[in-house]
């Protein structure tokens, strides 16, 4: 018998779009010293990772023939401690991103609805495009972007969602929900839809009313929270990331978690990472000083641009961002053009060091003008 000569995926399968990550490996191959690009693409931390990490990581790949801890015993224990929750009620992931799509494949199938901000997260839609799954995407408010909570979980009430996503802040946007904002959903939303509640730029929000949502899960609410080690933390690279959440829900999701999901150095890179509050501290600092610098060099020429709680800023140049952002990269910066969202003239842009900000601003200073196709 002769097999079909295209094997081929379910519908729902062949309709997603591959998530496009923000440094091209076309252009990594042309660029022979990444050094001299701005990496403003993909909200890494620009003053790198901890010393701490990378020697526990450099230590373990002498032992790199044997497999894994699985289960991450001593990263989730010390994450645990750190959090005040039990051991059980933390679960490691592949990166946050790989928790999303557990969650996803664990809780939903075919057609059951996931409810997300029309601006939000990309993995959210990927993950639940991947089990067929519903999406629903639900309109930020107009003008400050910020998630329409309300309407959220009247949406996910009405369809009888399985999961709401909510990033916190959210990526794109740099915005973000207030406890207040958070309380009223949980009062509205029906207790048997889970929400998953991202704070991967947790680190960097300093804001009085910025909720703590492991707060939320210790009061009893349906909500997983996911936070992660690429961000503040600087292991990008390792790709390890946690959430926390019922032990019942954890237990459920190990039906569908590969056995060795996150490496031995992630894990006590992670470790390490976490017990480096100093590192963590100076990248806060040295993130609201230089979102404040950019802040003010955007209002001085008069570029709109989103308040953020986090390390990137939504800007809006008002040109076609497909031109700008090739004419930002021949000057050596690369930004994340958000014409994929609709959003044809925006990029989203990490704030970067001094050096890499001005560079930035320099470039944006000498863009040509540029018309719509
Ligand atoms: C809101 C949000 N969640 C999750 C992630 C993914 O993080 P990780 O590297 O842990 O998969 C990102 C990365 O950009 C993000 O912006």
């Amino acid at each position: 018998m002769r097999r079909d000569s295209r094997f081929l995926a379910p519908d729902y399968v062949r309709r997603i779009v591959p998530y496009r990550p923000g440094r091209p490996t076309d252009l990594l191959c042309s660029c022979s010293n990444l050094d001299e690009l701005c990496l403003l693409a993909s909200n890494e931390n620009p003053y790198g990772s901890s010393a701490r990490a990378i020697e526990a990581a450099s230590t373990c790949l002498g032992k790199a023939h044997l497999y894994p801890d699985g289960g991450g015993y001593q990263l989730r224990t010390e994450l645990a401690a750190a959090l005040g929750v039990a051991p059980e009620a933390v679960a490691l992931g592949n990166g946050s991103a790989e928790l999303v799509d557990m969650l996803c494949k664990t809780f939903v199938t075919d057609g059951q609805c996931v409810v997300m901000s029309r601006y939000g997260f990309v993995q959210y839609r990927l993950s639940a495009q991947a089990v067929n799954a519903e999406i629903v995407d639900v309109a930020p408010f107009a003008g400050s972007m910020v998630d329409d909570l309300a309407t959220m979980a009247e949406t996910a009430n009405a369809r009888q969602a399985r999961i709401v996503f909510i990033a916190n802040p959210n990526n794109p946007t740099g915005t973000y929900v207030t406890r207040e904002q958070l309380d009223g959903y949980f009062a509205a939303i029906d207790p048997r839809i889970l929400t998953v509640i991202d704070q991967a730029y947790f680190e960097y929000a300093g804001e009085a009313d910025y909720p703590d949502v492991v707060d939320d899960l210790k009061a009893g609410r349906n909500v997983v929270v996911l936070r992660t080690f690429s961000k503040i933390h600087g292991l990008a690279a390792l790709r390890i990331g946690y959430g926390v959440g019922s032990p019942d829900l954890w237990a459920q999701l190990e039906c569908v978690r590969l056995p060795f999901n996150t490496s031995a150095i992630a894990q006590v890179a992670g470790q390490a990472a976490l017990a480096d509050g100093a590192h963590v501290e100076r990248c806060r600092r040295l993130n609201l000083e230089e979102r404040t610098y950019l802040g003010a060099e955007f209002d001085r020429r008069g570029i709109s641009y989103l308040p953020s709680i986090a390390n990137f800023l939504m800007v809006d140049l008002h040109m076609p961002a497909k031109q700008t952002f090739e004419q930002l990269l021949q000057r050596g910066v690369l930004v994340r053009p958000l014409d994929g969202y609709g959003l044809s003239t925006c990029h989203r842009i990490t704030v970067g060091t001094r050096v890499q900000n001005e560079r930035l601003l320099m470039a944006i200073d000498r863009l040509s003008p540029v018309h719509d196709e």
